[in-house]
């Protein structure tokens, strides 16, 4: 899929991964639409790359319909959906007083992860199967999803996360499925621990950023937003590249405590 006149929408595109992508797509000619709850960062990057911001809450409907339909606006024809929204969070099944993990908590890292994933790719999709197909394979369009190692192999705290992104996960081959009759590839990232603010900022994230890269096998290092931003590109760029969930790690596995 060639990213040169076509519009993209981009979730979490106000910082972290999706910010990178935002860029690097806005750098290969596409209009780029950031859909975030950071209306400051998303107007302010929007701005410098010539896109569009739409404050939007991945978990509600009406909310992501409004960021699809600014891509459909725009006049370039919409070819590519990027999930990057996304939060952290960490609590045990039973912490350590003996209390159940809230399910307050547990259904609010679902609804944006999972739920927001689920949003933008439907009505994404929906709104990629009106345009004209790009080439003579059929091809209309391409979505890229973030999930994590975390789904694979979570740590001691991260179960509403990991289920969350094994959602994600889970969702990629029936999407890849179904979307193919539209002409619309799906691939899913499992990003290991890459450096943007979602770790927090300051001497106690960067210590904990030490602690959770210390397994990394090769680059012994954080991986960096732009090194994701460029995976998510190859995979938009490759058309053979289908129904896949792939590892973005430095080779890091993750062992139980
Ligand atoms: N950084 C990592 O090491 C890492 C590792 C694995 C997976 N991920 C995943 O990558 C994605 C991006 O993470 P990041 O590190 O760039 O984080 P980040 O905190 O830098 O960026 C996340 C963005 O999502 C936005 N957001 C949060 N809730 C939202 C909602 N309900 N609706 C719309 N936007 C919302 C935030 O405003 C923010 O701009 C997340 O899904 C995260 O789980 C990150």
């Amino acid at each position: 899929m060639d990213l040169n006149g076509v519009s993209a929408v981009v979730s979490g595109g106000a910082s972290g991964l999706g910010e990178a992508t935002v860029r690097d797509l806005a750098a290969h000619g596409s209009k780029v639409v950031i859909a975030d709850l950071n209306e400051d960062k998303g107007k302010a990057i929007a701005d410098e790359i010539g896109g569009i911001f739409v404050k939007t809450d991945v978990s509600a409907e009406a909310e992501v319909a409004a960021a699809v339909q600014a891509a459909v606006d725009s006049g370039a024809p919409l070819r590519v959906i990027v999930n990057s929204a996304g939060i952290g969070w960490a609590e045990r099944t039973v912490n350590r007083e003996g209390a159940p993990h809230a399910f307050e908590t547990y259904q609010k890292v679902i609804s944006i992860n999972l739920f927001g994933t689920f949003n933008l790719m439907r009505i994404g999709a929906a709104a990629i199967a009106k345009t004209e197909p790009a080439d003579a394979d059929g091809e209309r369009g391409v979505i890229v999803n973030t999930a994590s190692v975390a789904a694979l192999e979570g740590q001691t705290g991260q179960l509403a996360y990991s289920a969350s992104k094994g959602g994600i996960v889970g969702m990629t081959v029936p999407a890849a499925r179904d979307l193919s009759v539209i002409g619309v590839r799906v691939n899913t990232i499992c990003p290991g621990i890459i450096d943007t603010p979602i770790y927090g900022e300051g001497e106690a994230a960067d210590e904990w950023k030490k602690k959770l890269s210390a397994p990394v096998a090769f680059p012994k290092r954080l991986g960096t937003a732009t090194e994701f931003a460029h995976l998510v590109r190859m995979l938009i760029e490759n058309d053979y590249m289908n129904a896949e969930t792939i590892r973005f790690d430095g080779g890091i596995r993750f062992q139980p405590k």
